[in-house]
Parts: structure tokens; C-alpha cells; sequence
């Protein structure tokens, strides 16, 4: 029998398509420890990670966007959606956003594509600006992507860092819908401090290196990350968020059944857990098979929890993620029956 709009309630943004992509080359950390001062053992205990994927040479973020876009589409039985919402750290190029493209390559072209820059927060900030277009009236279906290829911005030679990062894409499909529904996002509480813009940056390539004529030096050019502060403040602030989105969602703790964090490190997964009451086998971990894949890393530990039968409809999930800027945002909702392309 049909629902009543009524007992579908309010209207909201409801998850109805699932995509991922990973790049086909694959790097496990014993290939990494042939080139660079680290080991498979350093990696896997202070990180988690055993493998990730990187692009091949010439392969650019819109790639990689346009086969997750593609997938989620196919998953939601769509070949039409109002908007497209990328989030991404390594666009295509400085200028212009990646996602009109990566629209056009996936026949949407005319519609509005726009790019979002929240780094590894990047899917949830996209998630809540898809989610209140739909809200607002302004759009009915929406493809939000997170894409991101972090080995073209890390030095290949830190180890700090190259050893963490993976590339990657996936994307959700939205639709309208009623917030009682399975796969109604809930509000999305977001966050951001700008004194901590240090922390996690790539100083050179915008306008406050190309204001000036000096070239920059190596370390500039590339990415980089304070560790140990950054864990710090993503486990305070993951945590923090995830516990006003369980309460958002009118949720006790211990009702979660899967906490989807940025797959940044399983220490700091299993910290967030800690705070939360959450045990460890209700956290989803990935990044083991793809690294830190930075915007993606959300929608491709969701896709890989549904294929391996890690996330079912009815579960109770909570989104989560911190990232450069700094930023950092949490969501609830309940899981979908959703086929995965
Ligand atoms: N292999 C071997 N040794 C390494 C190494 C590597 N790949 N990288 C660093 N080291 C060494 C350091 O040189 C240091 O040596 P020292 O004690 O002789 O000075 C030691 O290991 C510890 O380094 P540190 O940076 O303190 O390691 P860590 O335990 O903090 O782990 C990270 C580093 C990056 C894995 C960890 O800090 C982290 O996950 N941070 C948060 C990342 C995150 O949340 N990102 C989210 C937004 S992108």
C-alpha cells in the first residue's frame, strides 16, 4: 500500500543510489617500503592500512567522479538528476570546479555542478548543501560525489604522509522524500576553525603564493599534515559531532549499529568508539584495503559495508569526519535497501 506523504513525514533528502570507484592500480605497503624509509609493520600498527589505490599517470580527479557518479546513477535507476554536488581537495584543475565536467561527461550537461572544499569532510559538507537544496524545493533528485586523488599532492619521498593517503571516488544519490523514510538524512551538524588551517595544508598553488613572485620550495608544493595534532582534534571533534547527530536522531549510544568515520586511521576509529560507547565491531573499517581517501572516504566505506554485507537496510548509522580547514560534521540515518552498482 502507498504512504501517505503524512506518515512519510517532513520533506528530506533521502540516500536511493550507492557508487564507488577505486583506480585500478593498487600499492600494498611493501611496495612503498622498497622506495621509502618504512615498513609494512610501522604502517599497519600505527595506521591500519595493508593496501590503497592510486591513480595511473594522466588520470585525473574527474575520472575517477565521473565512474562513482556513474555507478550511483545506475543504482538508483536514474540517468537524470537536477544538480551535481562534488567534493574534492584535488580537483581536475585551480580553475574551474571539476564537477561541470564530470556533469557533462555524465549527460547532465545544463544542469548546476559545483565543487565543495572541505577536504576530508568534503562528502558531509556536500551532503548537507545536496540535502538543502532538495529540502528547500529547489531540487528533487541530486548526485553528490566525494572524489579525490591524494597521491598527486603528497611528496613521494615523506613518509608521514605517503604512506596514508589512497585515491578514490564515491557517490550518493538523493531524492525527495519524507524524513520518516529509511535513508532520510538527518540534519547534518557541521563545523569548522580556521586557526587550525596549518595543520593540514598545501601552502603553495593559490593566491597567497602567486601573489608574490617567489617560487615555491619542495615541501610547499606539496601536502602536509601536523600527525599527531591532527589525531587529537579528529577524535575531540568526530566525536563531539557524532554524539549531537545521535541525539538529533533522537538515538541512545548504544542503538547505533554502524559508526561510518573518515577512514583516516583505525586508532582514531576506535578512539571516537571509545567516547561513544560504540563498540568496535559496529565500526566500519575500510581504509585497510584503500588508505585515507580523503572526500571519498565516506561514501567508498559505505559502498564496500553494503557490498560485503557489513550494512543493511533498517541498520541505524552514524556518518562521521574530520579534515583540513580545520572541519568536521556528523549525520544520522537509517539504512535504505539499496541495490549497489
Ligand atoms: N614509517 C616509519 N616511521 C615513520 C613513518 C613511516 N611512514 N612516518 C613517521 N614515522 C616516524 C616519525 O619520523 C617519528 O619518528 P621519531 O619518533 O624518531 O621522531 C615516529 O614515526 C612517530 O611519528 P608520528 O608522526 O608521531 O607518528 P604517529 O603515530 O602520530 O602516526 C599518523 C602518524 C599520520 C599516522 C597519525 O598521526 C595520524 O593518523 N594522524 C591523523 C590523520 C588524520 O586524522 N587525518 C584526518 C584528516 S586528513
Amino acid at each position: 500500500m502507498p504512504t501517505s506523504p503524512s506518515a512519510q513525514g517532513a520533506r528530506a533528502a533521502v540516500v536511493c543510489g550507492l557508487g564507488a570507484w577505486l583506480p585500478p592500480r593498487a600499492v600494498d605497503n611493501d611496495e612503498l617500503a622498497s622506495r621509502i624509509d618504512t615498513s609494512d609493520d610501522w604502517i599497519r600498527t600505527r595506521t591500519g592500512i595493508r593496501t590503497r589505490h592510486f591513480v595511473s599517470p594522466g588520470m585525473p580527479t574527474s575520472r575517477l567522479a565521473t565512474e562513482a557518479g556513474a555507478r550511483a546513477l545506475e543504482s538508483a535507476g536514474l540517468d537524470s538528476v537536477d544538480a551535481v554536488v562534488l567534493a574534492t581537495t584535488t580537483p581536475d584543475r585551480p580553475c574551474p570546479a571539476t564537477a561541470p565536467l564530470v556533469a557533462h561527461r555524465l549527460g547532465l550537461t545544463g544542469r548546476p555542478a559545483f565543487d565543495v572544499s572541505a577536504v576530508c569532510t568534503g562528502f558531509l559538507y556536500a551532503l548537507a548543501t545536496a540535502a538543502a537544496l532538495i529540502t528547500s524545493g529547489a531540487a528533487e533528485h541530486i548526485l553528490v560525489i566525494g572524489a579525490d586523488a591524494f597521491s598527486t599532492i603528497v611528496d613521494p619521498e615523506e613518509r608521514s604522509t605517503a604512506v596514508v593517503f589512497g585515491d578514490g571516488a564515491g557517490a550518493v544519490v538523493l531524492r525527495a522524500g519524507g524524513a520518516a523514510e529509511p535513508g532520510a538524512v538527518g540534519r547534518v551538524e557541521l563545523g569548522a576553525d580556521g586557526s587550525l588551517a596549518d595543520l593540514i595544508t598545501v601552502r603553495a598553488g593559490g593566491s597567497e603564493t602567486r601573489s608574490t613572485d617567489v617560487p615555491p620550495s619542495r615541501a610547499d608544493a606539496h601536502f602536509s599534515m601536523a600527525g599527531q595534532e591532527v589525531f587529537f582534534h579528529a577524535v575531540t571533534r568526530m566525536a563531539g559531532a557524532s554524539r549531537t547527530a545521535i541525539a538529533d536522531a533522537g538515538w541512545r549510544a548504544e542503538e547505533v549499529d554502524r559508526l561510518v568515520g573518515h577512514q583516516a586511521n583505525a586508532r582514531i576509529l576506535h578512539a571516537v568508539g571509545e567516547r561513544l560507547d560504540i563498540p568496535r565491531d559496529r565500526i566500519v573499517i575500510h581504509l585497510d584495503r584503500v588508505g585515507n581517501t580523503a572526500a571519498a572516504s565516506i561514501p567508498l566505506a559505505l559502498a564496500h559495508a553494503q557490498s560485503t554485507g557489513g550494512l543493511g537496510a533498517g541498520d541505524r548509522v552514524v556518518l562521521s569526519a574530520f579534515g583540513g580547514g580545520a572541519t568536521w560534521g556528523a549525520t544520522a540515518l537509517t539504512w535504505p535497501d539499496l541495490k549497489t552498482a
